[in-house]
């Protein structure tokens, strides 16, 4: 085999859930390699072995770097790109002050296509290299993202957001016409290279009932794709579900009852759960997405992430409620956010969630997300000495984990050390 490219460096290998069994069950080379070969992952192991097993490979040698699979970022919002970081209000207010009037303007192609890929290249920047972003109700700002994303060669899934209620002018469709427009660009994009088309009703306030019907139907027609939507992210929200859906047993009932509950579902947030809305979460096997940054910077609440051993739980930016782009800040609000529930997350399951877990809750574990053999080669090398800061802290660390962790709390984006996106490495620096 001569196209193989040995890729050197640490490694870590999870067999299980860190979660579930503890930081135990992941494998840490120190000298490790990842053989990749038309795009996928050959093998994963100490780096004497597969030096010995493809003795012609070309090499590319990280020294004391970390390869990891791909950050995967389960839950975004790309067109809220430019107004990241806005000031002062909590949901329902954000979302009338700055982000309907920002999705607005997605109404224009061009503006879309400049977003998506500077959004994309921001991504790739920051070591994620797959997402599950929300678009629009605009069908352009859909062709937008996959478009951009095809260029890149980057897996990825998105969804047309769908509002015919309580949005302005101009930012909503109707129950037809979004059965209509997400069918089409359905039938266009998924499946086509590495994309994945997403059924994605922004949230019960913004869908009618006859809405969330259609889009369940749509669903049901579909089973094989991806639902996302948003649950219980802040109290007022949640009361305003309650006068909108007055015969709802609660939210989650508003999307069971329109056949928006299954096991390729995702929801968002996922804060203030009932005891009914955890359990029939559980019995369908739905996934959770934890926005730990978006959960802080807009004042919604601590997600328990205990639940991510009952069911799968993803980690997500919810870019632009979240406050960054950045996996690995991410990954630290998340740690804040379990200390401040008295559980008290390890490096081990940090990694994993931003990897594995999020890949799991896409149902794309088999694809993305892991080093094994067969997954496409998404890899996100991590320089854990990336600043003086973190270099000095890392200087005294015996273990894989104490060396990784003061990356996990102060990295950024000058931690990436390279990205490979389906076997090429590519620029960060886009
Ligand atoms: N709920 C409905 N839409 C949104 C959104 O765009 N961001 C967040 N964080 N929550 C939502
Ligand atoms: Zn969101």
């Amino acid at each position: 085999m001569t196209d193989v490219i040995l890729i050197l460096g640490q490694t870590l290998v999870f067999g299980a859930s860190p979660l579930e069994e503890g930081p135990g069950a992941a494998r840490h080379d120190r000298r490790g390699a990842v053989a990749i070969s038309g795009g996928r992952i050959l093998a994963t192991g100490p780096a004497d072995d597969l030096r010995a097993a493809y003795p012609e490979a070309e090499t590319r040698n990280y020294g004391e770097a970390l390869i990891l699979p791909g950050f995967v970022d389960a839950h975004a919002h790309y067109p809220q790109t430019a107004i990241i970081a806005s000031w002062g209000k909590r949901l329902i207010d954000w979302l009338n002050t700055y982000t309907f009037p920002e999705e607005m303007r997605f109404s224009d192609p061009a503006y879309a296509a400049e977003i998506a890929g500077r959004y994309l290249d921001i991504l790739i920047r920051n070591g994620t290299t797959t997402v599950a972003t929300y678009c629009t109700i605009h069908p352009g700002s859909v062709d937008a993202i996959f478009t951009a994303a095809e260029a890149r060669g980057m897996r990825i899934a998105a969804g047309k957001t769908c509002m015919d209620r309580n949005a302005p002018d101009g930012l909503r469709d109707t129950a037809q016409s979004a059965y209509d427009d997400s069918k089409s660009l359905l039938d266009r994009w998924h499946g086509r290279g590495r994309a994945a088309y997403v059924i994605t009703p922004r949230f019960s306030p913004t869908s009618t009932p006859e809405q969330l019907s259609a889009l369940g139907a749509l669903w049901a027609e579909h089973p094989d794709c991806l639902m996302q939507t948003h649950l219980s992210e802040q109290p007022d929200e949640i009361a305003w579900v309650r006068s909108l859906f007055p015969n709802a047993r609660d939210y989650l009932d508003t999307y069971e009852a329109h056949g928006l509950l299954g096991r390729n579902a995702m929801f968002g947030h996922a804060i203030h759960l009932e005891p009914r809305e955890r359990d029939r979460l559980r019995e369908t096997g739905a996934a959770l997405i934890h926005c730990p940054t978006s959960n802080t910077f807009i004042g919604s609440g601590l997600f328990d992430i205990g639940l991510a051993r009952a069911l799968p739980v993803g980690l997500a930016t919810d870019t632009g409620g979240g406050s960054s782009f950045s996996m690995l800040r991410t990954m630290a609000a998340a740690y804040e956010i379990a200390q401040l529930r008295g559980q008290a997350l390890h490096p081990a399951d940090l990694i994993w969630l931003a990897t594995e877990g999020s890949a799991r809750a896409m149902r794309m574990e088999d694809r993305i997300g892991t080093l094994a053999p067969g997954s496409e080669a998404d890899l996100t090398i991590l320089d854990l000495a990336s600043t003086p800061a973190i270099a000095q802290a890392t200087a005294r660390a015996g273990t894989i984990w104490e060396a990784l962790f003061p990356t996990i709390m102060m990295g950024d984006d000058r931690a990436i050390q390279a990205v490979w996106v389906g076997g090429s490495e590519v620029s960060t620096t886009a």
